[in-house]
């Protein structure tokens, strides 16, 4: 049997990490896989997740299983920080995942298995192992315009003509904040008009949200998805904690079933339930209980929202930098989309050859797409990248 295997398409951006780690210079900036590192290059750990997890190894009792859809304070307190009161809790099911990237291919599987049928469409570009899921499971993909590379801004036109293409009971897969790869996000008004396309046209919105608090604040970024469910008969949600809590290896994600049906939600939770028993049977623990202890607890809560936000802020004090670094070198405006852009990425929009040649030259790791993660950053290296990005003729 194993002489019939083929060698996995490699991903991108892991691809990348390692080919970054294997650099020799102590010069080279790492601005690929979407992790969050402070001035110093470290990604730490919050000081409310600490906390939190003194608290879990004082009062943990036992280890026995969970439930299938983990533990419901979790599921709860999710809903809290992501919906709000933008729908009923009765109307939601959901089951915890590992990770964001977990949910995601639940949902997937959910619409495979619901309606065969269903196409998805997602944003030109979008996260790759969006489009990798989804060819792995043999389910059909369309893209919609998304990115505009003359202002590096969203092509909203060109989006709403392509999902006018989609057809009843098909799905459109939105960024719910901070868009991977782009930066680039909706606005308020656009968030309605897509929301009134969808119900127009009979569509699923499926929305997944992986950096609430890196973009405009916490409310702020959730403020599309929370249009979405409560105007939307039927929404799916893939959520992550590994980037604003700082819990990448714990695994945490949360896929939602919102429907304005609340008699359904049972029904929906067996299936996510069943879902899960199929694919992982229990999720991971850990990072769910780290979570909800926050979220339960108001001063861990705080602590953990001001240090997003300081976080957010750093962010944000990076790409007005670079944004001004490049303005000064090239007397041009044309890079001042980098401060407008969103979350921890932008898309610088230049050719894969200039990115090769940023790696080569100057030891900069950028995706291939140009994608720049700016929490690779520090005040340090930001005049050096924009010195590069003028060198290598962007
Ligand atoms: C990214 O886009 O870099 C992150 O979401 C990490 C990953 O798994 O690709």
């Amino acid at each position: 049997m194993f002489e019939n295997l083929k060698a996995p398409p490699a991903d991108k951006i892991l691809a990348l990490m390692q080919l970054f780690r294997d650099d020799p210079r102590d010069t080279k900036i790492d601005l690929g896989v979407g992790v969050y590192k402070n001035a110093e290059g470290v990604t730490p750990v919050m000081r409310a997740v600490k906390a939190a997890e003194q608290k879990i190894w004082e009062e943990q009792a036992s280890k026995s299983y969970v439930g299938l859809a983990g533990d419901p304070a979790y599921s709860t307190a999710m809903i809290q920080l992501i919906l709000a009161d933008s729908v009923a809790r009765e109307n939601v099911a959901a089951a915890a995942t590992p990770g964001g990237t977990g949910a995601v291919r639940q949902a997937f599987e959910l619409i495979r298995n619901t309606n065969p049928d269903a196409r998805v469409f997602v944003s030109d570009p979008t996260w790759p192992n969006h489009v990798s899921i989804l060819k792995y499971l043999n389910i059909e993909t369309i893209a919609y315009r998304y990115f505009d590379r003359e202002t590096r801004g969203v092509n909203f036109d060109g989006m709403i003509e392509d999902l006018k293409t989609a057809k009843k009971g098909d799905v459109v897969l939105l960024h719910g904040c901070c868009h991977n790869p782009t930066g680039a996000n909706l606005n308020e008004v656009q968030w309605r008009e897509v929301i009134a396309l969808i119900n127009a046209q009979g569509l699923i919105p499926m929305v997944d949200i992986a950096y609430q608090g890196f973009g405009d604040g916490l409310e702020e970024d959730a403020r599309g998805v929370r249009m979405v469910a409560s105007s939307c008969p039927e929404v799916l949600i893939a959520a992550s904690c590994s980037k604003n809590f700082g819990i990448y290896r714990e695994r945490t994600g949360l896929l939602m079933a919102v429907s304005q049906d609340a008699k359904a939600q049972a029904l929906h939770q067996g299936n996510l339930n069943f879902l899960n028993r199929q694919n992982f049977s229990f999720p991971p623990d850990h990072g769910a209980r780290i979570v909800s202890t926050i979220m339960n607890d108001e001063v861990l809560r705080a602590d953990w929202a001001a240090e997003l936000e300081d976080t957010r802020l750093g962010m944000l004090g990076l790409r007005q930098q670079l944004a001004d670094e490049l303005q000064r070198r090239t007397g041009s405006d044309r890079f001042c989309f980098l401060a407008q852009h969103r979350g921890m990425f932008s898309l610088l929009g230049t050719t894969p050859d200039l990115v090769e040649k940023m790696r080569a030259d100057n030891g900069i790791y950028m995706v291939g797409d140009s994608r720049m993660n700016i929490a690779g950053l520090n005040t340090q290296s930001v005049p050096i990248l924009a010195q590069a990005i003028v060198d290598a003729g962007v």
